[in-house]
């Protein structure tokens, strides 16, 4: 289960902390939530399938007392996601309550032994087998029985437990899955990522795999196999304003108008004064990248989308043969390590399962892995031997926008500086790439002042059931992207294709129905993706597309047209997906559909 944590011991009010964490960390999962607290020695929980809305409508009616409470949002993986199978769940004599973020592997196991002993399960969700197991060792402290059940437990997880047994505490533990304590005065706070964390404090502490810590409101202990571990408080520099809707009417919205801001942000951290990039978690760990032959480039989602644009850019500048993959199937191939070849990971959260497990694999066979991260603190960012932060601030709707053009502009200088780095780009050549790179914010904030035209084209096709989207080269990869921004958030189906293959199959799709966008911006194969969407014309498919401003060949084989201004074409990705963001987002809304919480999906997907 990709889920959202939370837990606070203190003496403000329980509910409302409760609550606003879940809220904050409800892009993590949707589909059911409750809480569980202590007081007086009692234990209570309530619980409600849908929207965190649901449950608090439900607490308004109690009067909610304790100072020791856990909390859960729920992206179901095992069982619908109705109220017996929403967390937090409750071991047999409902003394114990835990919530869970993972998957319990070897559960129908536990589940099958604990019921022969006469135990009864109230959910079929794996989590619950945790409070019954946890019940089961309750004869000493809370925190030896959570230390006796997780030596049980196969997969991955972080868990957060109370117990009427030590009224005054919160256990946690973290394995495989994210877990974080927000250190206060007199207070302390679990959460799943610092968002949850962020209106309270500042001061936070990232527990690593196979640790437990043991909370109360006065004391935080950390202890790995027994023993007490020591370990750095990190300071958030994100401001919790950051992470607010400011006036849009979705977070989606807000970050994708957001932009501009950060690729000025990039800009400042990473071009020095005289005209130099530098990445100091690089430079300072990796000092081996001059010898660098060969980047194996893996993520999932929009990451995966920004590595296909990357490739383009490593090898054609930094002349370096560079590989990219989906990790959920590079992670299972037979990794092949030869001498300098370098792991790049992908990833807006840092804590993408599959992403995370190819680190791994690939550290236990030697790569060095280099990661570019949104997240400091997250797990990547740890576990990687340098990393590049993509300086976007907290992407909150699901659907991932500003994080995309961040690791775009990260992924362009980075090849600034290893081409350099390698002397495969002339001084010259770099500082021109830096001279148009400076130039992408005012580009981004004049495609932004054109939003309106973008929402009468979005109005006129939301009613399309099926969308196909095309481009070459650099912007093949934007096909990709404004395909899944409109799956993602409308529910329509779209596929993205490079234009060079759509003769061979999705060809036979286009009719007099079908919306075909076609991302054109001038370039080398200019010409050949206007052979292709004269392909499209012929079979009366109806086109909107994305061209460079000035372009007025390209009118007369356009249904719709959007314009992005004259660029390096090897930049236009950055640009010619922002009108796509809108595009989805547009239709989203005529469709009714939640943007920033589309059905199905999570931001942060934890699980395999
Ligand atoms: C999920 C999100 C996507 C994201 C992908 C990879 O599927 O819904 O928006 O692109 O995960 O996430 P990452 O955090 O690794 O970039």
């Amino acid at each position: 289960m990709m889920c959202g944590i939370v837990g606070y011991t203190g003496p403000r009010g329980m509910e409302t902390i409760l609550l606003v964490g879940l809220e904050r960390l409800s892009y993590r999962g949707y589909d059911s939530s409750g809480i569980a607290t202590i007081y007086n020695g009692e234990l209570s929980t309530w619980k409600k399938p849908g929207k965190i809305r649901e449950l608090e409508a439900t607490l308004k009616n109690f009067t909610i007392k304790g100072h020791v409470g856990i909390g859960h949002t729920r992206w179901a993986t095992h069982g619908e996601p109705n109220e017996l199978n929403a967390h937090p769940h409750l071991g047999n004599e409902g003394k114990v309550a835990a919530v869970h973020n993972g998957i319990i592997e070897n559960y129908t196991h536990i589940k099958q032994k604990l019921s022969e002993k006469g135990h009864i399960f109230r959910s079929v969700s794996d989590s619950e087998v945790i409070p019954h197991l946890i019940e089961t060792y309750l004869n000493g402290s809370l925190e030896s029985a959570v230390e006796k059940t997780v030596k049980e437990l196969e997969g991955s997880f972080a868990i957060a437990v109370i117990s009427e047994s030590d009224p005054d505490k919160i256990v946690v533990y973290r394995k495989g899955s994210p877990l974080i304590i927000g250190v206060g005065k007199g207070e302390n706070f679990i959460s799943s990522d610092v968002n949850a964390l962020m209106p309270h404090t500042k001061e936070v502490i990232y527990l690593d795999d196979d640790e437990m810590a043991i909370i109360s409101k006065e004391n935080v202990i950390i202890k790995k196999s027994g023993n007490i571990v020591q370990k750095k408080v990190n300071h958030i520099s994100w401001d919790a304003a950051q992470a607010e809707k400011s006036g849009y009417d979705h977070y989606m919205l807000k970050e994708i108008h957001e932009q501009a801001t950060v690729s000025r942000q990039i800009i400042a951290k990473s071009i020095s004064k005289q005209n130099k990039v530098g990445f100091k978690h690089v430079e300072s760990s990796m000092t081996y990248l001059e010898k660098v032959n060969r980047f194996i480039i893996q993520a999932c989602g929009t990451s995966w989308h920004s590595g296909l644009v990357g490739k383009y850019w490593l090898e054609q500048y930094a002349r370096i043969p560079t590989e990219v993959d989906i990790s959920s199937e590079f992670r299972y191939r037979h990794m092949i390590s030869r001498e300098n070849e370098i792991i790049i990971a992908l990833s807006q959260s840092g804590e993408t399962a599959d992403t995370l497990a190819c680190i791994r694999e690939a550290k236990s066979k030697f790569f060095n892995v280099l990661s570019f991260v949104n997240s400091k603190g997250s797990t990547m960012d740890r576990e990687s031997d340098g990393v590049i932060y993509t300086h976007s601030g907290p992407e909150i709707g699901v659907a991932s926008t500003k994080n995309y053009i961040a690791q775009l502009i990260s992924l362009y200088l980075f090849t600034i500086f290893i081409g350099r780095l390698k002397g495969t780009l002339s001084e010259e050549k770099a500082d021109k790439m830096i001279q148009s790179v400076k130039k992408i914010p005012e580009y981004i904030d004049s495609i932004l002042g054109n939003t309106d035209a973008i929402k009468t084209i979005a109005d006129k096709y939301y009613l399309s059931r099926e969308f196909v989207f095309i481009g070459r080269g650099v912007n093949y990869p934007t096909a990709l992207e404004g395909a899944l921004k409109l799956k993602e958030i409308s529910y329509i189906h779209a596929t993205g294709y490079p234009a060079g293959e759509l003769k061979h199959g999705p060809i036979a799709l286009i009719d007099a129905k079908l919306p075909v966008v076609c991302i054109a911006p001038q370039s080398d194969t200019y010409n050949k993706m206007i052979a292709n969407i004269e392909e499209v014309k012929a079979r009366k498919g109806k086109t909107i597309i994305i061209a460079t401003e000035g372009d007025t060949q390209i009118q007369s084989l356009a249904d719709d047209i959007i314009y992005i201004p004259s660029f390096c074409h090897d930049l236009t990705p950055i640009l010619s997906v922002i009108p796509l963001q809108l595009f989805a987002y547009y239709i989203a809304i005529k469709l009714d559909c939640d943007v920033d919480q589309p059905r199905n999906l999570a931001k942060s997907v934890t699980v395999e």
